[in-house]
């Protein structure tokens, strides 16, 4: 699908956006290994949840979609999960491929698990690793390190595991694995990522005990618990954007999950100057995370240095940061965020190229990107590259940009935001079209 944009006279409204993708995934897998029965709503409708929900569905797991969408109840199996008859497909999606290898590590069976293109040349060795020194027999291509995987689970020992990257992908994996194993299972992390697998663990029954950056996950069993999944942040961040950098913007995100380990957007833009024009309103706790309404309206951003720890509580929103940045004053600089380069795409590479298609000064790093605010951008013709972070980014810069700018294979966004080009049409109060 191609999509064409221009640039409206004005950006307001208010809208929602999905439910949180990472929640999602850990509400139906969790649930499903849990005893008894459990309601979810505001489940995200993402392609990559829908894998999750497939392969879990594939594993016996029993999940009805009630009439309301994103309502879902899960009838908990209490870890019986059943050999799945054929190769488990988790699409474009890291977060299912690895969590699920965490899973099956431990489940008496085997199963093979795969993905589309992009999803078949990302790191696996990250998740093999740590799995096998538990005790998992995993093979998979190029030496164990890329999709296809084969698992065959059996009995896992705890192990003491220090992690090369912040990633909570990983951090998960592993504990989802540690949940049948013999003895306890400690994790170090290089920075925190975010917690969303500890905190249902806990509100499910296993206390995982954290030390700064350490955790101690002991092996436990589950409880199913209703869950109410909050608006996703990594989609709300294209819309703080957009309406913080368009002059005629007044935009309101309802019911976003504000998670302290996903708040690094919020942050990097008040580094940028963003001031009373980004705030929150109606804050709450729903479902035991923090939520908000969020606020934000026409700015003038200036450029600033991001780095450091905040990168994996911001790593999602980096490519929409960089459309941004390009209306900024001054000089941004993203750095230490080297793991951009094995996501959907490498979005280092794939950002630049995509905005240097629009005029942008932008450069890459071997960790990052230097970007100069010119204040403006031309509409042209970009490509997602397949990556939905990408589709939305560029989204994003052509209602910024002047004149019309068409994306190429735009349907990716449907990977995390299905209704992202309605959103759009609301707000920029205008039927953009579409090939
Ligand atoms: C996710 C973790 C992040 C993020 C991804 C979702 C998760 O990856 O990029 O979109 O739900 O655990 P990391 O494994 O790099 O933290």
């Amino acid at each position: 699908m191609e999509q064409v944009i221009s640039n409206p006279d004005s950006l307001t409204g208010v809208i929602s956006v999905p439910g949180d993708k990472s929640i999602s995934h850990r509400a139906l897998i969790l649930n499903s290994i849990a005893t008894g029965s459990a309601t979810v709503t505001g489940l995200s409708g993402g392609a990559d949840v829908v894998s999750t929900m497939a392969c879990m569905r594939a594993l016996g797991s029993e999940i009805e979609e009630g009439n309301q969408p994103g309502t879902v109840k899960i009838n908990g199996s209490g870890s019986a999960l059943r050999e799945p008859q054929d190769i488990l497909d988790a699409g474009n999606s890291g977060t299912s491929m690895r969590l699920l290898c965490g899973l099956l590590a431990s489940q008496d069976f085997t199963s093979v698990l795969t993905g589309d293109c992009s999803l078949r040349s990302r790191p696996m060795s990250r998740v093999v690793e740590p799995l096998k020194e538990m005790g998992a027999d995993i093979l998979g291509r190029k030496g164990d390190t890329l999709a296809p995987l084969t698992l065959r689970g059996g009995s896992l020992r705890g192990i003491e595991y220090t992690m090369p990257v912040a990633s909570a992908q990983v951090k998960s994996s592993i504990m989802l694995a540690g949940l049948s194993a013999q003895g306890n299972t400690i994790l170090h992390q290089p920075a925190p990522s975010r917690d969303h697998t500890e905190r249902m663990l806990s509100a499910m029954g296993v206390t995982v005990d954290t030390d700064g950056l350490s955790l101690t996950l002991r092996p436990g069993s589950l409880r199913c618990v209703d869950l109410a999944v909050p608006g996703d942040i990594s989609s709300a961040a294209f819309w703080l954007v957009a309406g913080l950098c368009h002059p005629n913007a007044n935009v309101l995100v309802t019911g976003v999950g504000l998670n302290p380990s996903r708040t690094g957007i919020l942050e990097a833009l008040q580094a940028m100057g963003a001031g009373n024009n980004l705030a929150l309103k109606n804050e709450r706790v729903v479902g035991g995370e923090p939520v908000a309404d969020l606020m934000a309206r026409s700015c003038q951003l200036k450029g600033a240095e991001i780095g450091g720890d905040i990168i994996p509580r911001i790593i999602d929103e980096l490519p929409v940061l960089a459309v941004a940045a390009c209306f900024a004053e001054g000089t941004t600089v993203i750095r230490d965020a080297a793991e951009l380069r094995v996501k959907e795409t490498d979005r280092i590479q794939t950002t630049v190229t995509q905005l240097l298609r629009l005029g942008a000064d932008i450069q890459a790093t071997e960790d990052g990107m230097v970007i100069h605010g010119t204040g403006s951008l031309t509409g042209a013709v970009c490509d997602s590259c397949g990556d939905h972070r990408l589709a939305m980014s560029l989204a994003v810069a052509g209602l910024l940009a002047k004149g019309e700018t068409t994306i190429l294979d735009a349907g990716a966004a449907s990977v995390s935001y299905p209704t992202f080009w309605e959103s759009l049409a609301q707000l920029s109060g205008t039927q953009q079209s579409q090939a």
